[in-house]
């Protein structure tokens, strides 16, 4: 007998060969492209830390889901920049919001296209934190406030307050001819709350794809340039997950399916890859995975210095996704990959 015995370079030998028994494969359809939406006409303003992605006025906006449709994407998921922010998101739940208008403007020319509202309120909110903010009381009189203020003693994110204004956001959106409604808050019960407030307006049949296990991550940063979502002071630690826990991901993925979400999404992707797998395996909802901004910034970055080559290591990033388990993938580059998919 031969040695080695198994040979399994045979089966490499050809693109043939290789396509033939190869495991995982992407289409445009596993795709949903995210779409940042701000005020004016004819807006095309590019993203500083994220070069071909732009903030787009409602008629441009409209161009891009009529490209990415003719490209085979099926879904878009749209982000909002107000003309205005305070203290209660008003942007968020207004029935003349920017995603609101956009979402409109979007399902009257290309009907066919799956249209995502992300569900949350820090674009919206003067603070740019995803909640209500309520000082802590009672403050020991006279204690001075830290600058910037501290997490937990001087300033909270209020929970139930939160819901209220996102379950308003929900129906505000589904009315406005969302078709999937995708909290990314991270509040808790948020799933129960925006359940009960689509099916009590009559959107008994508007799925919940909830943003179930997100971690508090670094690299959020360029969307929140592109989105002007950063908050103003502290972080996101005390309602993001801490990224070391997976277990916790699995509590939190479970709790929203039990409240009622039709789909689960772990973000970001590729840092946290074995979390995909652990809810592909024990979850039987679908499973959806986001590439970041960070994620999309690192591939641009190094590629522009030709570090790498960003065709294979695109179509490398989302098809590993895809083969932890993701059956859908958030990504700013799905029309580049329809592109070259097709
Ligand atoms: C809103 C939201 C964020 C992202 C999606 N929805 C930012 C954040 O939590 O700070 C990040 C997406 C990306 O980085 O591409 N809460």
């Amino acid at each position: 007998m031969a040695f080695p015995a198994t040979r399994l370079r045979r089966l490499r030998r050809t693109g043939a060969l290789r396509s033939m028994v190869r495991e995982t494969r992407l289409t445009p359809e596993n795709f949903v492209y995210p779409l940042f939406v701000c005020p004016g006409k004819g807006v095309r303003k590019e993203v500083r830390s994220m070069p071909g992605v732009f903030n787009l006025s409602v008629d441009e906006s409209v161009k891009e889901a009529q490209e990415a449709h003719s490209l085979g994407v099926p879904a878009l998921i749209l982000f909002g920049l107000p003309e205005k922010k305070d203290e209660v998101a008003t942007g968020a739940w207004d029935e003349n919001g920017i995603v609101q208008r956009a979402a409109r403007a979007i399902k009257a020319e290309v009907p066919e296209m799956v249209v995502i509202g992300d569900v949350c309120l820090c674009e919206y909110m003067s603070h740019g934190h995803c909640g209500v903010v309520k000082p802590s009381s009672p403050r020991p009189l006279g204690a001075a406030v830290a600058s910037p203020p501290i997490a937990g003693t001087e300033y909270e994110i209020v929970n139930d307050a939160t819901l209220e204004l996102l379950a308003r956001t929900s129906v505000s959106l589904a009315r406005a001819g969302i078709d999937i409604i995708a909290p990314s808050d991270m509040m808790d019960g948020r799933i129960a709350a925006i359940r009960k407030a689509l099916d009590e307006a009559r959107f008994e049949n508007t799925p919940i794809l909830s943003y179930a296990a997100k971690f508090a991550s670094a690299f959020y940063g360029p969307f929140r340039e592109a989105a002007d979502s950063a908050p103003q002071f502290g972080d996101r630690r005390s309602y993001q997950m801490d990224g070391a826990n997976i277990r916790e991901a699995m509590r939190e993925i479970a709790l929203d399916i039990e409240e009622g979400a039709d789909m689960v999404m772990v973000k970001p992707a590729m840092p946290y890859l074995d979390v995909i797998a652990a809810a592909r395996e024990r979850f039987d909802v679908p499973v959806a995975g986001y590439q970041v901004s960070g994620e999309y910034a690192m591939i641009e970055a190094a590629a522009r210095n030709n570090w790498i080559d960003r065709d294979r290591v695109i179509m490398e990033s989302l098809t590993s996704i895809r083969r932890a388990g993701a059956s859908i993938i958030l990504t700013y580059y799905a029309k580049e990959a329809a592109r070259l998919l097709a």
